[in-house]
């Protein structure tokens, strides 16, 4: 995507990923506006970075969602690229009874939660001249960790629901990117500085040079050994495939 001259939404920018992609595209002087529930940090972060605004938002809410969909459109005219980067990791147990209010929960926010924020800009989105959408999953999309089993899940639905939505606005001024970072050191579990974790500065320069570019995914160097765990070919597999049904439809 081209990282100048875009008006930015970008979700769960209140720490974190979100809030270093916020902080560095506000840096090259998009127009950026943050999300989060965090009203306190919303607040920090915007002071921080003068320019930058702010939205209240609950994504795991339709409600909150559409009420922030219509106020970003109406302040925001020229809005033209959306990051689906809000996100939450709790620990869980796939070997036993699972607690289903923690897994409702991981799926509303890491799965509904993109698909419904797109649904709800995806015309708006549409009838810019230069838009694009960067979804956030991991690369547990690609090699669950099985002790977050629900979110590994999440975030492999998620890159699933992301290639289906590239093949769909294929022939729109929309581009659809991937970032699937590997550990990176934020407070998504609880921020130890553990030497196995990446710095946050480091990921996100190496993330916004990936972004610069054409490539489907925008990954880290050092998140290729897992991501390719599903194999390179996989884009050509599914544009191959969905050309071919696209040509042949099935009749319904
Ligand atoms: N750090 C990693 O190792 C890593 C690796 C792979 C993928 N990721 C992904 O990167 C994304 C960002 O995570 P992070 O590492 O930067 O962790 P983080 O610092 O905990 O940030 C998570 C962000 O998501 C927001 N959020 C969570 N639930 C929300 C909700 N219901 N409504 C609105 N916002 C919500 C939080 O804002 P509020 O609490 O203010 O609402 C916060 O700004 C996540 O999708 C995560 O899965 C992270």
């Amino acid at each position: 995507m081209q990282l100048t001259d875009n008006t930015i939404f970008i979700t769960g920018a209140t720490s974190g990923i979100g809030r270093g992609l916020a902080e560095a595209f506000h840096k090259l002087g998009n127009r950026v506006i943050i999300a989060g529930r965090r009203k306190a940090l919303l607040e920090q972060v915007t002071a921080a970075n003068p320019g930058m605004k702010a939205i209240e938002l609950d994504i795991a809410d339709p409600i909150s969602i559409q009420a922030a969909a219509e106020r970003l459109v109406a302040e925001n005219p020229t809005l033209n690229v959306l990051i689906n980067n809000a996100g939450i990791m709790p620990f869980d147990d796939a070997s036993g009874p699972m607690d289903d209010a923690q897994a409702l929960s991981i799926v509303t926010t890491n799965l509904l939660g993109p698909i419904r924020m797109t649904s709800a800009l995806i015309e708006h989105l549409k009838a810019q001249p230069r838009a694009a959408i960067v979804n956030n999953t991991s690369v547990l999309a690609y090699t669950p960790l099985a002790n977050t089993a629900v979110y590994s899940a999440s975030k492999a639905a998620l890159h699933s629901y992301t290639l289906s939505q590239r093949f769909m606005l294929r022939n729109t001024s929309v581009t659809v990117q991937e970032i699937a970072p590997p550990w990176v050191n934020t407070d998504l579990i609880k921020k130890g500085d553990d030497p196995r974790a990446m710095p946050l500065d480091a990921f996100i320069e190496q993330t916004m040079a990936a972004l610069a570019t054409d490539a489907e995914e925008a990954i880290v160097e050092s998140a290729r050994p897992m991501r390719d765990n599903a194999g390179p070919q996989e884009h050509a597999l599914v544009m191959g495939f969905n050309s071919y049904i696209a040509e042949n439809p099935i009749p319904v």
